[in-house]
């Protein structure tokens, strides 16, 4: 108990949170907000035919292959659709191999016949990249989901593509370990599509990129060559770093079948404290202070704007999530610390606090979790910003990195932009994401449905705002089918070549997630 927090109220907050759940099937699926597919013509590649689908239910079993004609559409849709609803495709087949050696045969075989496929995960994708644009095979991973082999001195964890993250995790708690990762998606995504897609998360800032933690992956290329750069060593320089090549990839370069990650111990000592600010400033100077404060200890720092924290207020009302201060205010800190020792870790919080809100005077209010489900509540209000815009109408969603000064110019020039337009009213504009990364989530939801006046006044507009300053157009999201017309505003051409002649070199038919990430 943190007895000295006198200024600020400890268990402010509803005792009635509970953990965010990530659908599937979201509700918010709706004709009205079906984006008219990518502009992509389809390439040339075969349509499946007859003796395809027999020669692929011989490799994964009748059972295992899923036609439109044999499922339901909501079923269909599962594997069809991306998470916010807003691309769709028309996969000839469903297929879902159980092993490295049927993912292999079935690539050869759509290499051999010309038949494009899309590798999937969870499907929790936000830039389109996990659903077909045409008639792609999906290729789901979910059946490969096993955790085969933990090295409890190391932490190394060796583990199939398609194991749920949270289950990954909830496996290594067991163990004293944790995922070095950790999302709003846990509860769908898959350890496969986070390291397809690189994904960043909200302890990126403490145990940094799966780059880094990754350390081997064994993949299978678009010909059905199985490729093991499986390595669970730490230092290992013999040659180019291959499992790289695979991670942040997006599925257009090999599917991953299975990786070994160095997981950090669990910590046994978390705190989560909630902040106010009166302004973008003082987010900074907060964020800064943590820093210093806290050092090693720190491990998450995240912010939202009070029109991020509006949308999830409406979202849960009733489910006991509420505002934990008793004031509006324009911006909250979200501030975790996670440590081996109470203790120790309490003090330097005390130390955080007398200096934030004393002498350095960063933080208006704040609230510190006394207990885990209050903890939880906190996490929610940052992770369910996602959820209740995308649920609020349709959301465009700009996932950039900025230098930190900068971060919240670009919401408040979208919010000038769209009032002058004259459609603020309908175009809400939110910022917040990953004070700790400078990685900025804006999104902008119409709430009467998919506009293309607001579209029109968002792109490129906000991507050369962001190309110019010195900031990166997919931060963690990545490509998918959202953004490969605009890859050249945070990538030199020299290096979109080398990108070209790496896909080309590794998939010379393309037919490993066509029309993603390389227009
Ligand atoms: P999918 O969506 O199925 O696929 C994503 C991409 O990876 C696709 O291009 C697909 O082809 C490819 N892929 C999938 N599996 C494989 C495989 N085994 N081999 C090769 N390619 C593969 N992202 C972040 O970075 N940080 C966040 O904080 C974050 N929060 C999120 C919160 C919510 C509520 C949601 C819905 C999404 C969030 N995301 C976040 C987006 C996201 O990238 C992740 O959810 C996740 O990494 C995707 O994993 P998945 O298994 O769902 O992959
Ligand atoms: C997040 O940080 O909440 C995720 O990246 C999802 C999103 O950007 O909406
Ligand atoms: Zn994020």
């Amino acid at each position: 108990m943190l007895a000295f927090l006198s200024p600020l109220r400890r268990g402010a907050l509803s005792a009635h949170a509970t953990p965010l759940a990530v659908s599937v099937w979201p509700s918010r699926w709706t004709a009205r907000n079906l984006q008219t597919a990518s502009t992509a013509a389809r390439g040339t590649f075969a349509s499946l035919r007859d003796e395809d689908l027999q020669k692929l239910r011989q490799i994964l079993g009748a059972k295992n292959v899923l036609t439109p004609q044999e499922v339901e559409t909501e079923e269909l849709a599962r594997y069809n659709r991306d998470w916010m609803g807003k691309w769709e495709g028309r996969s000839a087949a469903i297929l879902k191999p159980a092993s490295t050696e049927e993912v292999s045969l079935v690539l050869k075989y759509a290499n051999d016949h010309n038949l494009a496929v899309v590798p999937q995960g969870g499907n929790t994708g936000l830039v389109g990249g996990s659903v077909p644009v045409h008639d792609e095979l999906v290729l789901s991973l979910l059946r490969m989901n096993a955790v085969e082999d933990l090295d409890q001195r190391s932490g190394i964890v060796t583990v199939q593509a398609g194991c749920v993250l949270e289950n990954l995790d909830q496996y290594l708690a067991q163990h004293d370990f944790m995922v070095p990762l950790d999302l709003g998606a846990k509860g769908t995504c898959t350890i496969g599509g986070n390291a397809a897609t690189n994904a960043g998360g909200l302890r990126y800032l403490r145990y940094g990129s799966l780059r880094g933690n990754v350390l081997g992956v064994e993949a299978v290329l678009a010909d059905g060559q199985v490729v093991n750069s499986l390595s669970a060593l730490r230092k290992d320089n013999t040659g180019y770093g291959l499992p790289q090549l695979f991670i942040g990839s997006e599925g257009t370069l090999g599917v991953i079948t299975k990786l070994t990650i160095l997981c950090p111990p669990r910590p046994k000592a978390v705190n989560i404290a909630f902040f106010a600010c009166a302004d973008f400033d003082r987010v900074q100077r907060t964020f800064a202070l943590a820093r210093q404060k806290l050092g090693e200890v720190l491990s998450a720092v995240e912010f939202c704007d009070r029109s991020a924290i509006d949308f999830v207020l409406k979202r849960e009302a009733g489910t006991g999530v509420r505002d934990p201060l008793e004031e509006k205010h324009p911006f909250y800190v979200l501030i975790e610390t996670s440590g081996s020792d109470g203790d120790h870790d309490e003090q330097k919080l005390h130390n955080f606090l007398e200096a934030a809100m004393g002498e350095e005077s960063t933080v208006l209010d704040g609230v510190v979790a006394a207990d885990e489900t209050q903890a939880r509540a906190i996490w929610r209000l940052r992770e369910g910003v996602s959820d209740a815009m995308t649920t609020a109408g349709y959301v465009y969603k700009y996932d950039v990195s900025l230098p930190l000064p900068r971060m919240y110019e670009l919401v408040e020039e979208t919010r000038a932009r769209l009032k002058e337009a004259g459609v603020e009213d309908t175009a809400k504009a939110a910022g917040y994401g990953h004070l700790g990364d400078a990685n900025l989530h804006l999104n902008v939801t119409s709430l009467s449905g998919r506009d293309d006046k607001v579209h029109g006044l968002l792109e490129p507009w906000v991507f050369e705002w962001v190309s110019q300053a010195h900031g990166s157009i997919s931060a963690e999201h990545g490509i998918g089918q959202c953004k490969p017309n605009f890859l050249h505003l945070s990538k030199a051409d020299s290096a979109i070549q080398l990108m070209r002649t790496l896909k080309s070199a590794l998939d010379p038919k393309g037919i490993l997630n066509p029309y993603k990430v390389l227009a």
